[in-house]
């Protein structure tokens, strides 16, 4: 099709030519050469799993985000699965978090037998609103779970002050927040313990991967050891050792995150300073951009964090529009953007319908902003072209859909 400039305005979705020839996705891995030459080096070594690489990698991630320990995992669900597990989660017991979130956030307090307590979501942030989670606490509950949803912080204090009062573990799920800072203190140093993931769409990967970081050496002692099947040293340690004993002291898993991973992780740990520098930017640059839209709501910045942008959620104003957020959405998507929606509220999951009934419309602000999210391109290796095009093709969008009455 010759590309005319009537057929570059007429939306990619009715035919006209998208403003980009190739798919952007939402977010993507940056891959070095350094990278697969840590990896090719340690497939070279004597240890692929549990040896010098992963304490390495702890070592330099509890030092990034100033933890007093890091204990790795084979993905950030583990991780969570092992935080439930430390913090004592059991049958009966209850945890308030977030519906606005990935599944595993809730999911691992059902790994536990326990029961997840959804409390709203403030209306800036889409973080768990420390009002509705104090309302959501009874006599059974022993966790509360934020979310630092799209690498905004939660309200940790707040959370924090409400955890005191009643004897709980924050678990900070803040698998969207490497490198966040809230209060001028590092995401990973404030909360009991802290979650994190390395799935490739995110600030650093492994390929799968995860991290917990805590202040508590009780703690860290049982997450290493959950990670392990529940015993109480590794092969590596008995090796040094030159042991043969071990013992299997509470039942866990094999959660272990192999040398091979943690060799990578190291490597890209290296980058996380500029990958967040590289997200900031392209941050600023969509903010700026969506000044002039009337339509758009950007996502919203607390004056006391610096956030670590793994997402650029924007919000549409349907009143707005002549258009819902599924038009355009497959407007956008039908112009080479690689649009995303997070998420859907988790309550609303069949499972959980099942399970714990329908609780539509109990927590109206998550539900009333997933009526309106989506999630546009952010990842630290976008160019600005990438970027530049993502801004073109909203416009575009908008200006089709824009109710001019
Ligand atoms: C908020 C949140 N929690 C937990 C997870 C689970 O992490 P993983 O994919 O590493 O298991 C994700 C993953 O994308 C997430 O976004």
């Amino acid at each position: 099709m010759t590309v005319t400039p009537a057929s570059r305005d007429l939306l990619a979705l009715h035919g006209g030519s998208p403003v980009r020839e190739k798919f952007l996705p939402y977010g993507h891995q940056s891959i070095d050469e350094a990278d697969i030459e840590a990896v090719v080096e340690t497939l070279r070594s004597d240890w692929l799993t549990t040896g010098p690489k992963v304490a390495e990698f702890e070592e330099a991630f509890a030092a990034r985000t100033g933890a007093r320990y890091a204990v790795s995992f084979s993905s950030g669900t583990a991780a969570l699965h092992a935080t439930a597990f430390t913090a004592g989660l059991k049958t009966g017991d209850e945890a308030v978090t977030t519906p606005l979130s990935f599944v595993a956030t809730a999911n691992c307090v059902l790994y536990q037998d326990a029961t997840p307590i959804f409390a709203d979501v403030s209306a800036d942030t889409l973080n768990l609103d420390p009002v509705r989670a104090a309302e959501a606490v009874t006599s059974r509950t022993r966790a509360i779970l934020p979310v630092d949803y799209a690498g905004h912080p939660a309200d940790l204090t707040r959370i924090l002050e409400l955890a005191d009062r009643h004897g709980l573990v924050v678990i900070e799920d803040a698998s969207h927040a490497l490198g966040a800072e809230y209060k001028n203190n590092r995401v990973g140093s404030l909360a009991h313990m802290t979650v994190f993931s390395f799935h490739p769409v995110k600030h650093i990967t492994t390929g799968e991967g995860g991290m917990v970081t805590t202040g508590n050496q009780r703690f860290a002692e049982t997450l290493r050891r959950f990670r392990n099947h529940g015993i109480s040293s590794d092969a590596r340690q008995r090796q040094a050792a030159g042991q043969w004993h071990y013992e299997m002291v509470l039942l866990g898993f094999n959660y272990r995150l192999s040398d091979i991973a943690c060799a990578l992780g190291i490597r890209q740990l290296k980058s996380l300073d500029a990958n967040l520098a590289r997200r900031r930017e392209i941050a600023a640059r969509y903010t700026a951009a969506f000044r002039d839209f009337p339509e758009i709501i950007p996502p919203a910045v607390r004056d006391e964090v610096n956030p670590a942008w793994h997402l650029y959620p924007i919000r549409f104003d349907p009143g707005k529009l002549k258009a819902d957020r599924g038009q355009v959405f497959r407007a956008l998507r039908a112009e080479n953007i690689g649009v995303n929606v997070h998420y859907i509220p988790i309550h609303r999951h069949p499972y959980y319908v099942e399970r714990f009934g329908d609780r539509r419309g109990e927590f109206p602000v998550a539900e009333n902003a997933y009526d309106r999210l989506i999630s546009i391109p952010m990842f630290h290796g976008m160019c600005d072209q990438d970027v530049q095009d993502v801004i073109d093709a909203v416009a575009k969008v908008l200006s089709h859909f824009r109710d001019a009455s």
